[in-house]
């Protein structure tokens, strides 16, 4: 028997604090037409910690639905992973607190880190969980709240990122015809190590905890980046893992039906699909109304395309992500 792993639903979990450009205005010295021609970024919504509102929160909110979509019990779940940079805790890590507050009494549960990357990471991951007979129904979710680890001073990184949760159900399927049913056909994921410290949150953790001198003085505790090495990496590197995946499942871009990418930065994005050959009718965008909301960026896009009704069975998927690390790889899906 050959067993293949398909995404079965997807759900969506967002923050209720809507923050535009002009609100930005307010905070650094920006403005509307310099975020939205360097990035295409208008709005992103950040948690609203100060009404209790945390990662959990809107990770219920995707799982829910995605419970609901696929028409699944909580109880149905075997596995629940986590991709997350921006857990609300480090112990309990998030994905323990999920199986209480959803209600996942049969799932063992873990958190994975590859930054940007996490959630094509999470899904290479449940893709051989499956394969490998092990489980047959894992709940993922891509969830990140950066909003938390920004500097409101550093005008050029505290606009780009965004709050977000996404979640999809991944299911067994057994004995699959993998020329026409829905399934994952494969998946790429790389690392290659940022010696230059191009993309950094440094303190926090235990190399240097709270209570060291250097936490606020030299290490500090929110991201710091060097944004055109950032996107000179991103950019090759999403080129890589789309094209090496493609090759290994024998598939031409043109056969794609959506290429949706990590979400960045639309430069980014549009540099990519023209490197690939995608139409920009053939990607999916929603870093405009989003910002970059990590490894929440590509389940919020195709939690956002099943509610427009623009996933049809049959129809391959292209996931493409790149991230801090540096992290980057690629999924192919059939819908
Ligand atoms: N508002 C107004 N002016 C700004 C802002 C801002 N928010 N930020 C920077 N500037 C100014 C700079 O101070 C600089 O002014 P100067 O010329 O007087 O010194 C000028 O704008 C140009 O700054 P650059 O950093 O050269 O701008 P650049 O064209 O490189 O754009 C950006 C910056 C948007 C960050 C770009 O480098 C980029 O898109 N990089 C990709 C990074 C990215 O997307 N990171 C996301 C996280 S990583 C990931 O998810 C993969």
């Amino acid at each position: 028997m050959t067993i293949a792993a398909r995404i079965v639903s997807t759900g969506l979990g967002v923050p209720s604090k809507l923050v535009t450009n002009k609100d930005f205005e307010k905070m650094v010295d920006t403005n509307d037409e310099w975020i939205v021609t360097r990035t295409g970024i208008r709005e992103r919504r950040f948690l609203d910690r100060e009404n209790g509102e945390y990662l959990e929160t809107i990770c219920i909110r995707a799982g829910q639905q995605a419970l609901e979509r696929a028409g699944l019990k909580p109880s149905d779940i075997e596995l629940v992973i986590c991709c997350t940079t921006s857990p609300d805790t480090f112990l309990p890590n998030t994905s323990a607190r999920l199986t209480e507050s959803l209600g996942l009494v049969n799932a063992a549960a873990f958190d994975l880190n590859a930054a940007c990357a996490g959630f094509v990471t999470g899904l290479h991951t449940a893709d051989v969980f499956i394969r490998s007979g092990e489980y047959k129904k894992i709940l993922l979710f891509g969830a990140d709240a950066l909003s938390g680890a920004l500097n409101f001073k550093d005008r050029t990184t505290s606009v780009l990122f965004g709050d977000g949760a996404g979640a999809v159900i991944i299911e067994a399927v057994e004995n699959p015809n993998p020329e026409k049913d829905s399934m994952i056909l494969g998946s790429r994921f790389y690392t290659t190590f940022d010696k230059k410290g191009s993309l950094c949150l440094m303190a926090g953790a235990s190399r240097t905890p709270f209570w060291h001198e250097d936490y606020n003085t030299k290490i500090f505790p929110y991201i710091t980046m060097n944004g055109q090495d950032v996107f000179k990496e991103a950019s090759r590197s999403m080129m890589q893992a789309a094209q090496d995946v493609l090759k290994k499942c024998n598939v031409s871009a043109a056969d794609v039906k959506w290429f949706v990418p990590h979400q960045a930065n639309l430069r980014i994005i549009e540099m990519v699909a023209r490197l690939l050959d995608f139409p920009m009718e053939r990607v999916y965008v929603n870093v405009d109304r989003w910002g970059n909301t990590s490894a929440a960026t590509v389940p919020t896009c195709l939690a956002e395309m099943e509610e427009k009704g623009l996933l049809k069975r049959g129809d391959l998927v292209l996931m493409d992500v790149f991230g801090g690390g540096f992290t980057y790889g690629a999924t192919l899906a059939r819908w």
